[in-house]
């Protein structure tokens, strides 16, 4: 009889450039110094009872905004809109860009709303609007910023990132992806857009329900 090991697949150590192993894109709303909306694509979060947790760089005008003002709105995109997303992939809110990120063709773009053709919505509890186009709008306020490795975070170039702790306030979905009558989402019906190293893929089928699962 084979022993286990031989039965399993056959595994390498790798190298790999960075960790993005799939999870959600996200569109997070901010204000910046003049009032404006910004908008910061991005990946690394999750979420545990009301709390958001997101991965955002120091060097990001989203990360400065948030951490200023305790506010966004953490929009998530549907897979469809993917190509949207990737319009604004280059781009960045800050009027100085850092060098390494022009070395890579990064511009600056004030209006982002308007140069992917998202649709500022009024926020209800934060001051940053939220996309109306993305299915689900998170409002959340900053609770903490964890600086990695653990200790308070200071915008002082010492922290190549930022872990931004929020707590959701309030919660939009677009009606079609909601069970009537609930507030409940149809998952057959809300299709999130994951980025799985690098590549924009959309989920794959519904294989089963967990036994917490309440529709
Ligand atoms: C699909 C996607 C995922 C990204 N994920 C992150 C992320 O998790 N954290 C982060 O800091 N930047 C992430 N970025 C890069 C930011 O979008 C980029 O730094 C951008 O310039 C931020 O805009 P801002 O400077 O206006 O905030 C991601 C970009 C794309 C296109």
């Amino acid at each position: 009889m084979d022993s286990p090991a031989t039965s399993l697949p056959a595994q390498r150590v790798i190298e790999p450039s960075i960790l993005y192993f799939g999870t959600p894109v996200v569109l997070i709303t901010t204000r910046n110094p003049d009032g404006t909306p910004n908008i910061s694509p991005m990946s690394s979060a999750w979420a545990l009872a009301d709390r958001v947790v997101l991965g955002l760089t120091s060097a990001s005008q989203g990360c400065t905004n948030a951490v200023r003002t305790g506010q966004c709105v953490i929009n998530l995109a549907e897979a469809a809109q993917w190509q949207r997303v990737e319009s604004l992939a280059r781009t960045t809110g800050r009027r100085e860009v850092p060098a390494e990120k022009a070395a890579m063709g990064y511009y600056h773009e004030p209006d982002k709303f308007a140069a992917a053709g998202w649709t500022p919505v009024a926020s209800e509890r934060v001051a940053p609007p939220r996309i109306g186009e993305c299915p689900l709008q998170l409002e959340a306020e900053v609770v903490a910023v964890h600086a990695p490795g653990g200790g308070a975070w200071r915008h002082d170039g010492e922290h190549g990132f930022a872990i931004i702790e929020t707590r959701v306030l309030r919660v939009h979905a677009h009606a079609a992806i909601t069970i009537p009558g609930t507030s409940h989402i149809d998952v057959a019906r809300w299709q999130p857009l994951f980025y799985v190293f690098r590549h924009y893929v959309a989920a794959g089928k519904d294989m089963g329900r967990t036994f917490k699962a309440e529709a």
